[in-house]
């Protein structure tokens, strides 16, 4: 890549989740709590165009190696995504994100009598199925836009 072209300078150390889905990325920071209030390096990029996806979006997070457990959860949202962990400037691991069996405390279930959303201390939990995820308190189904269901830090 040229000079030119160059969005976000590489990293030194830390984590790249590349090829997002476009339009994903602040899903994807939401998803892993990370808002900027520790102080860490993020660079987020939106909608670059991508061989692979046609658009994509790149999210850095410097200084930090996140783990493959809390990066599982980004195959609900996005599916192809790459985690590139970056040592001394240099890709020292390449892995793809797979389907958890479950989520927990990431999604709000859309029951408002379910018990995970009333002022009981009860965390959210869905098991991931091949076409959405289920409540496991009150077996409902979401199949359509996860994304609106993720819930606020
Ligand atoms: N990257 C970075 N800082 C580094 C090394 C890599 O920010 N020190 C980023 C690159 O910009 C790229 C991603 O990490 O977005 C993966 O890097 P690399 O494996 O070198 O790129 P590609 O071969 O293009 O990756 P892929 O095959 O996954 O598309
Ligand atoms: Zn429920």
């Amino acid at each position: 890549m040229t000079d030119r072209k160059l969005r976000v300078s590489k990293i030194e150390n830390g984590t790249v989740i590349d090829h997002i889905t476009g339009g994903q990325a602040l899903n994807v920071l939401a998803i892993l709590g990370i808002d900027g209030t520790e102080g860490e390096t993020v660079s987020v990029v939106m909608n670059v165009p991508s061989d692979q996806l046609g658009h994509k979006d790149i999210v850095k997070v410097e200084g930090r190696e996140l783990s493959e457990e809390e990066l599982d959860v980004l195959s609900l949202i996005a599916p192809a995504a790459s985690i590139n962990i970056v040592r001394d400037f240099d890709v020292v691991e390449k892995k793809h994100v797979n389907h958890p069996d479950r989520v927990v405390g990431v999604l709000q279930c859309p029951n408002h009598n379910c018990i995970t959303t009333e002022d009981e201390p009860v965390e959210s939990a869905f098991t991931v199925l091949d076409d959405g995820v289920r409540c496991e308190y009150c077996d409902t189904i979401i199949r359509e836009d996860l994304p609106a269901h993720i819930l606020a830090n």
